[in-house]
């Protein structure tokens, strides 16, 4: 949030309190992917980029794919014009996260067979090839979880012995996450890239 609605939530409470539940009353009918493109819009309406860079992994991390806010930003166009476009496609450059790397949004993404459920006790957590692309998959008793094995930090390969129990370590800078959840739990700002997976007829199925 920013200082100056930090402020005005110090001072006028009840005023502010209005607001932030008009903004969670307007968004009640979209699906959560929607309403946080929308958001990410809006930040680059306003061209704050604090708030940009906030939106956009609050995006990600509800599951919005790099390209749907490529898309989104493209059909913003016409509303907020070049300057704009430009000015979020260069703090997106800046931000340098892999997944929006030229060379990863090229590659065509399409739904990988990754095996067999049973081949993955629940509990555990495997390291994978897929398609060219390292993925970490973690097997609770409720469902799958995949992860891009590439650090959201800089992009570094983690490898499988990086993992202790349900703690994973960048070899790089040492950021540490949960597998379980994907959070990052030490050092770092940002979870592992959570990938689409769905299990059809005793497979499970990965998005990549
Ligand atoms: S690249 Fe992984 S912690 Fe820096």
């Amino acid at each position: 949030m920013s200082e100056a609605l930090d402020y005005l939530l110090k001072v006028r409470p009840e005023a502010m309190g209005h607001y932030f539940r008009f903004m969670a009353e307007a968004g009640r009918h979209l699906d959560p992917k929607t309403r946080a493109l929308i958001s990410v819009i809006t930040k680059v309406h306003a061209q704050t980029e604090a708030g940009f860079r906030q939106y956009l992994r609050r995006a990600l991390k509800d599951g919005v794919r790099p390209m749907e806010v490529i898309d989104a930003l493209l059909m913003a166009f016409p509303a907020l014009g070049l300057t704009r476009i430009v000015w979020a496609i260069d703090v997106l450059i800046q931000m340098d996260l892999p997944e929006f790397r030229a060379a990863a949004l090229t590659g065509v993404s399409d739904w990988h067979r990754v095996g067999d459920t049973d081949a993955f006790d629940v509990g555990e957590t495997a390291r994978i090839e897929l398609a060219g692309q390292p993925l970490f998959v973690h097997r609770s008793a409720e469902e799958f979880r995949v992860y891009d094995a590439r650090c959201p930090h800089q992009g570094t390969p983690i490898p499988e012995q990086a993992l202790k129990g349900t703690r994973l370590t960048c070899p790089k800078h040492a950021w540490k996450f949960d597998v379980q959840s994907g959070r990052c739990t030490q050092g770092g700002d940002r979870p592992l890239r959570r990938l689409e997976s769905k299990v059809v007829a005793g497979e499970l199925l990965v998005y990549c």
